[in-house]
């Protein structure tokens, strides 16, 4: 199933998101030695396939990841607070001998991957050798929100991962964390006020209903311990 051209995400007040236009659900988990930061990202099941469906925001519904109604008697307040931005035209980039990296692109999920062979950082440092550089885009290119967005330093334009539509249901299970749903490919997200947020090729959003930048995930799921990968282990 393709996702249409016209597809979707409204963002409903203080109640879920609305998915139309036969986007693919899937669940994905991220592949980690115990003790370590994610290598990889490896998808474990697609969810039946739908022309429309809605995902819980509230973090309160016992049919995860779709809304059951738990979010009116919870009395969910969803309200947004999100800056709505794309890539800065100017961003402030951390300049590698290889690549250039924009750390602060969006809200971070915390989902480690900036963590891998000695850190984002060091890989951009060491850019000027081939494999680290390769390997800084592909680390940039794990993380879900688009926190962190590598540069070309000859064209000075963002290297984004060719991301098919896709909402993926992020699940940590050797941390035993569920994270956010990672929207992937440029979705439209509309918001409840039926602005549209800028279409980005990763973005994260909330499904712990904790975030401090709703509907963006800004980690909160982490502290909250937010756990929905009991049936992956
Ligand atoms: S948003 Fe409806 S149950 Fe969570």
């Amino acid at each position: 199933m393709a996702a249409r051209k016209n597809a979707k995400i409204q963002v409903s007040k203080d109640g879920p998101y609305l998915v139309t236009g036969n986007i693919p659900l899937i669940r994905e988990i991220e592949v980690r030695k115990p003790n370590s930061p994610p290598h990889e990202w490896k998808k474990v099941s697609d969810y039946p396939e739908k022309e429309s469906y809605a995902l819980c925001r509230c973090g309160l519904s016992k049919t995860m990841p779709y809304c059951d109604g738990s979010h009116v008697e919870a009395k969910f307040d969803g309200t947004e607070t999100a800056v709505r931005r794309s890539h800065p035209e100017k961003p402030k980039l951390v300049k590698g001998p290889g690549v250039d990296l924009d750390p602060n692109a969006a809200p971070c999920a915390r989902a480690q991957f900036c963590q891998r062979a000695g850190g984002i950082g060091h890989l951009v440092a060491e850019s000027g050798e081939k494999e680290k550089r390769d390997l800084a885009i592909e680390v940039a290119g794990q993380c879900p929100t688009g926190r962190l967005v590598t540069y070309d330093k000859d064209t000075g334009e963002p290297i984004e991962p060719d991301l098919e539509k896709v909402i993926s249901v992020t699940e940590d299970p050797e941390r035993g964390i569920s994270g956010p749903l990672w929207v992937k490919g440029g979705i439209l997200i509309e918001g409840a006020d039926g602005e549209p947020y800028p279409v980005c090729n990763r973005v994260g959003l909330c499904r712990c209903g904790r975030s401090k930048r709703m509907p963006l995930c800004d980690g909160s799921h982490v502290e909250a311990g937010f756990n929905h990968t009991y049936d992956l282990k």
